[in-house]
């Protein structure tokens, strides 16, 4: 949903800088334009070549390159902007942005800047820490920047805290978000969308439940990229490893039976989405007491009980409170055409995504998928995308149904 925005993306020097290759193609996916500029230190970690030919636009890495200064100088390469990235933002550029530093063409067109910036830094946790990173960030913060990240986690040096660069996918988020909130030509505007995320959780007992390994992402990236283009979202959302998109109506959940109530006190709405992992079945009877070890050394039986179909249930609803269009999804480890077909049919959705969540795939956590679509002319199988690609492709097909619905 960037058709025709143009995003000056800096890339400066750190072992994060390759995610910014994922980067640029999800703006290209989402319509936008890249014009790459490379820090020397970021050409000893991607090259040139790779960061211009997925742009589509020669990347920039020198501000003494005179032929390209002539024909377009710094400061019309910002002008002709309608946002600027820094992803990943050293130490060492966080400290030039702050200070006003201008000795290469990257720290040029900061000073020159008359657009917003989004920065996604990446260093050592000890460097993000370090008394002058943090009181360069809070220039920059002051300066009206926008910091993405860094989040925590293993970084490559082996140390583990903050100082890992954003994934390219939130990064990407905040960049729709940016134009999202400026944009009034979008293509889902009063639209309201429904979509269940993340995994359910079915107590045994009150320390122990029965649930799924799904992470959420891609009920995440589906919901982010709906909302940027317009849309109003009802994210109804059991466990999930990542926090739901911002600027999205949540509605946080424990049990399918939690779910199921909280779908049909949200309904009306336009379209339906069921990303979620729905558990089947759950214990019969959860007690309020810890079951414990019995004395003769057996394992005890858990009597289980089904649940209802949330997404049966709201594709089965009368027109006028159905939603216009009711997407399922479908989780399978073998045999996927055969089983998501029929579970097509039996579900009575109007298109349904089927996955292959058998361990091979990494699907379940990761950060791509292979999409089989069916509607009622058949299937088709996607190649293979990140979560957020997938999203934005149900978008647009959201968004060219609602215009011209079969
Ligand atoms: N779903 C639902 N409510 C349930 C179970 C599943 O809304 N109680 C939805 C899921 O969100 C997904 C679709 O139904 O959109 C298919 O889920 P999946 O787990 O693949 O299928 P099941 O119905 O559980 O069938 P099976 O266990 O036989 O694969």
């Amino acid at each position: 949903m960037l058709a025709g925005k143009k995003i000056l993306l800096i890339i400066t020097g750190g072992i994060a800088a390759f995610k910014a290759i994922d980067l640029i193609r999800l703006i290209k996916k989402a319509g936008g334009e890249v014009q790459p500029i490379l820090t020397a230190s970021a050409e000893e970690f991607v090259t040139p070549l790779t960061a211009g030919t997925l742009a589509g636009n020669a990347a920039l890495t020198d501000l003494f390159d005179l032929t390209r200064e002539s024909e377009i100088g710094h400061i019309e390469l910002v002008r002709d902007a309608d946002l600027i990235v820094v992803a990943p933002c050293t130490a060492n550029f966080m400290a030039k942005m702050a200070n006003g530093l201008a000795d290469d063409l990257a720290s040029t067109a900061i000073l020159a800047r008359d657009k917003h910036v989004i920065v996604a830094p990446a260093m050592n946790v000890k460097m993000w820490s370090a008394a002058p990173t943090q009181r360069n960030l809070k220039l920059v913060v002051d300066d009206g920047m926008q910091i993405v990240g860094p989040v925590s986690g293993e970084m490559a040096c082996g140390e583990f805290g903050p100082g890992r660069l954003a994934e390219p996918e939130t990064v990407f988020a905040a960049i729709q978000d940016y134009f999202f909130t400026f944009s009034e030509n979008l293509p889902l505007k009063g639209k309201r969308i429904l979509v269940t995320s993340g995994a359910t959780r079915e107590p045994l007992d009150p320390v122990r439940y029965l649930s799924n390994a799904s992470s959420g992402k891609q009920g995440t990236a589906i919901a982010a990229s709906l909302r940027a283009a317009g849309a109003e979202i009802e994210f109804v959302t059991g466990a999930a490893d990542v926090p739901p998109p911002n600027g999205v109506n949540v509605t946080q959940i424990t049990t399918a039976q939690d779910m199921y109530d909280a779908v049909h006190e949200t309904l009306p709405c336009d379209v339906a989405i069921f990303c979620a992992a729905v558990s089947d079945w759950r214990p019969k009877d959860a007690g309020s007491e810890k079951i414990k070890k019995k004395g003769d050394g057996k394992a005890p039986s858990v009597e289980m009980v089904l649940n209802p179909d949330i997404l049966k249930s709201v594709a089965a609803l009368e027109p006028g409170e159905r939603p216009q269009l009711v997407i399922g999804f479908a989780a399978e480890t073998e045999n996927v055409v055969k089983h998501a077909r029929a579970k097509y049919e039996r579900k009575g959705c109007d298109w349904l995504l089927a996955n292959d969540v058998s361990e091979s795939s990494g699907t379940f956590g990761g950060d791509s998928n292979v999409i089989i679509f069916f509607d009622k002319q058949g299937h088709q199988e996607w190649t293979q995308m990140s979560k957020a690609e997938v999203g934005l492709k149900l978008t647009n097909r959201i968004a060219s149904f609602l215009k011209h619905p079969d």
